[in-house]
């Protein structure tokens, strides 16, 4: 049997990435059916999440996060940590990579998730990724002084999340798309599911990717590309096109920060995603790990068939 890391410690387990990642261990006992995963969980002690009930969950393990000594109890005896950390506690990772390592930890896979961090172009001039070049450098101080490696998942954006908050610029309440400068530019963004199963093959995957992020990528696409999918499905006519710049969004971010609004940030990252010839998709520079994950990497139909899956769901009112 292949050697791979058996104790599983996820944190974030009820939040938008980690309740993904959470199905995607449980479901290992059906797709790595002879390598069981011993899975533990870690949760704030002022948090109201509510985890399952199943055979692989062994340990629950509830406290402050910013107190190295629970973290040591926690991190004990564990192969690998999975950290699905909400954006807003990002550098509290700092800590729990410290202490990990001291509790020989061996692998920590640290809350990346996003745009290539790595591409100085496209995330330099984004504040909230310099919050991700903070704990990455971290890691791989720790890493370098210790026995522990770290890996990284980039992904682009999460599609299912992204496009129904409307932060891609598609209202579905009002189908009214907000199209930024040429709407041709392309970017990466991926189902969370596809995510999720690739951050847990890393587990099975011992030898492989220690020190280097990974890249992983469902569909490479444009705003363009998206309007035409949600026309094509939908059944009450075309959306309605406002044509914007970029400049306009990053002015509308800087705005809302100064009033106290952090969702500035995030136009922040569109505006930069979305400017015409700002860094390129990185799956045109990047190896992706697609084929040698069996993660599906889909065309213009299998889009239109996932933006059908995202509206039904809208519409069904589960994600409202
Ligand atoms: N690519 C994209 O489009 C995209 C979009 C969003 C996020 N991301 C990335 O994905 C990763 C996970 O993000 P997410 O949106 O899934 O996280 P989230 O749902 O906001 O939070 C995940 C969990 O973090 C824990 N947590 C710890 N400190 C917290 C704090 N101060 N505030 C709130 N929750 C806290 C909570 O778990 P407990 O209650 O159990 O403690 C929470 O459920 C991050 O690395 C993020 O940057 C990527």
């Amino acid at each position: 049997m292949a050697d791979y890391f058996k104790n599983v410690l996820l944190i974030g387990a009820t939040g938008d990435l980690g309740q993904h990642i959470l199905t995607a261990l449980l479901q290992t006992t059906t797709t790595h059916p002879s390598q069981p995963l011993i899975i533990s969980l870690l949760t704030r002690s002022n948090s109201t999440a509510k985890f399952p009930t199943h055979p692989s969950i062994a340990h629950i393990h509830k406290g402050d996060i910013k107190d190295a000594t629970f973290l040591a109890t926690a991190f004990k005896n564990q192969d690998i940590i999975i950290s699905a950390i909400s954006p807003y506690a990002l550098l509290d990772q700092k800590l729990m990579l410290t202490v990990a390592a001291e509790a020989g930890v061996k692998r920590f896979i640290v809350g990346e998730f996003g745009m290539d961090t790595r591409d100085e172009q496209l995330t330099d001039s984004i504040r909230v990724f310099q919050q991700n070049r903070e704990v990455l450098n971290h890691a791989v101080e720790v890493c370098n002084s210790s026995s522990m490696e770290y890996s990284g998942v980039i992904c682009g954006a999460f599609l299912e999340m992204t496009l129904l908050d409307a932060e891609m610029g598609f209202d579905f309440s009002s189908r009214t798309a907000q199209i930024y400068d040429s709407g041709e530019k392309k970017i990466e963004v991926s189902k969370m599911e596809d995510v999720a199963k690739t951050t847990v093959e890393i587990c099975f995957e011992k030898a492989k990717w220690a020190g280097e992020l990974v890249y992983v990528s469902s569909f490479t696409v444009s705003q363009r590309d998206m309007l035409a999918a949600l026309d094509k499905v939908g059944e009450n006519g075309p959306w309605k096109v406002v044509e914007r710049t970029t400049e306009w969004l990053q002015e509308r971010g800087n705005k809302r920060i100064e009033k106290g609004d952090m969702m500035g940030l995030v136009d922040e990252i569109w505006a930069v995603a979305f400017r015409d010839g700002v860094g390129e998709a990185f799956s045109k520079k990047r190896k992706l790990v697609n084929e040698e994950l069996g993660i599906p990497r889909g065309g213009n139909e299998a889009f239109v068939d996932a933006i059908r899956g995202i509206v039904g769901e809208w519409e069904a009112g589960r994600r409202k």
